[in-house]
């Protein structure tokens, strides 16, 4: 045996627990470091550029490259003050859990390949629902994110209005419309791109002054659609969009979804965990009647990059949309479980052992400390938000429905473009390093955009991010 390959156990303690240091010792940096370390390609290609190896080289020195490199040049998404986008800061139990899964090697393509896998998949599924509320007899399955989730929800969207679409393909077929609003994810025009349905056939829905979703421009659209022929077959709502965390109105969209025969996609990766907070709970009351929903464990169920999850109302319909055999009664769970088999209800064959992360964290957390840590990031956005309101240089530019803040700087005595000053603050706040946020477009404004989605999180960094913001902003304006 090669044992370079295969290092004897002895060597495999030696080398982990080499690399669990270092994993300790990178999340207890968190605590001092800045979120990110500015540097560029150029410096940063040949720390790491080489030839192909043709001989290895010890653990060790990899584990130095990854400590004086890899690490140092990351943009850390689990550092508190890390509020750039809708991204998580992963768990420990995860991080642990992936060189466990990585051992199994588990391939979860059906029950047959990966038994334990399986039930656990299907267990932490009935577990999602249970945390959404969600009372029927649906099912689903874990994917790589929320875009692949949109992507798989559509699609069962799809084949639930043509029935023979994978046969027959789009050809010949009265154009399919799909709504969502404005604010919706690009996903959700990618996949009616990829899909087929053309991107143009994606109607763009106003939002109120809000940023949720207009169900009477809904209407009007469905209306002129059906007038000219075309198709209606699927509306998405946003639970939590991306630019700004609007809830879109589930309760009248449902309501209007089921009026018009419309499938309801309701795109939950962002937002969709916010249902294990009390103060949101509301917001989510008919989640229940969406046919599918796209939800992302790795936004704000805090896992690592790599799990997303689309939850089908009736199993069968995305049968339909990816089965390559026409037997579509099946449904997940119910029947001959040895011979179920993921591939015929998603896209992928080859599937990672997702679901390990996602078993380990609700049961070494459960969902009281996630609810209690979910509930927080809500609460630190609103103090954020309630700060900048009385705040004489700062201007709340949306409400903060979720866990998003979307601001900008706006000194009393300035008379000058507004957006450019704000573009160059957030240069000046990415370079800098204390605290990290991103941008968003309110209403034709530009806005500095914080999400909150860390359990590290506290009020102090709310409080830190607003004096960043302060503080870098002078020197902006004559830096860039
Ligand atoms: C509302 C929403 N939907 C979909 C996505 C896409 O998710 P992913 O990045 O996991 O593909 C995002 C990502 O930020 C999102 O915020």
């Amino acid at each position: 045996m090669n044992s370079t390959l295969s290092p004897d156990p002895r060597e495999i303690r030696e080398i982990g627990r080499a690399a669990l240091d270092l994993v300790a010792t990178y999340y207890e940096s968190l605590a001092t470091c800045g979120v990110l370390e500015p540097t560029t390609s150029a410096k940063l290609r040949p720390l790491l550029d080489g030839p192909l190896p043709v001989t290895g080289e010890p653990f060790d020195t990899l584990l130095d490259t990854v400590r004086d490199v890899i690490a140092r040049f990351s943009r850390h998404s689990a550092h508190p003050r890390f509020f750039g986008y809708v991204a998580s800061p992963g768990v420990p139990v995860a991080a642990l859990g992936s060189m466990i899964a990585s051992a199994l090697n588990t391939n979860v393509t059906g029950w047959r390949s990966a038994p334990a896998a399986t039930e656990i998949e299907w267990l932490v599924i009935r577990w999602l629902k249970q945390m959404l509320g969600l009372t029927h007899a649906g099912s689903g399955l874990l994917v790589s994110g929320g875009s692949m989730a949109n992507f798989a929800g559509i699609a069962a969207a799809r084949s639930a209005a043509l029935p023979n679409v994978l046969r027959d393909g789009l050809h010949g077929a009265p154009q399919l419309r799909l709504y969502a609003s404005g604010q919706a994810h690009f996903s959700i025009r990618k996949a009616a791109a990829m899909l087929g349905l053309g991107a143009a056939n994606l109607r763009e829905v106003k939002t109120t002054a809000g940023l949720r979703m207009d169900v009477s421009d809904l209407a009007r659209l469905v209306r002129e659609d059906r007038a000219a022929g075309h198709l209606p077959f699927c509306v998405v709502a946003s639970a939590g969009t991306a630019g700004s965390g609007a809830m879109d109105p589930l309760a009248e969209i449902a309501d209007f979804a089921r009026e018009h025969a419309l499938w309801l996609h309701v795109d939950a990766a962002y937002g969709g965990f916010a249902a294990l907070a009390p103060s949101a709970r509301d917001y989510f009351a008919r989640i229940g009647d969406a046919d599918s929903i796209a939800l992302d464990p790795h936004k704000w169920l805090y896992l690592p990059v790599g799990c997303g999850c689309v939850l089908y109302k009736d199993p069968a319909t995305a049968r339909a949309a990816f089965t390559s055999n026409a037997e579509y009664i099946r449904v997940i769970g119910l029947e001959n479980d040895e011979a179920f088999a993921f591939w015929d209800y998603g896209p992928e064959l080859s599937r990672p052992f997702r679901a390990f992360d996602l078993w380990l964290l609700l049961k070494s957390a459960g969902t009281a400390a996630l609810s209690e840590a979910i509930e927080e990031n809500i609460a630190c956005a609103r103090y954020c938000a309630s700060l900048i309101e009385v705040s004489e240089d700062l201007e709340l530019l949306a409400p903060v429905d979720l866990s998003i803040v979307c601001f900008r700087y706006r000194p009393a005595d300035y008379t000058g473009d507004l957006d450019a000053l704000n573009e160059k603050v957030l240069l000046a706040l990415q370079h800098d390093g204390s605290s990290y946020v991103s941008n968003a477009r309110v209403h034709g404004k530009f806005a500095l955009r914080a999400c909150v989605l860390n359990y590290r999180t506290t009020r102090r960094d709310m409080v830190i991010l607003l004096e960043d913001v302060r503080r870098v902003a002078p020197k902006a304006q004559k830096i860039f």
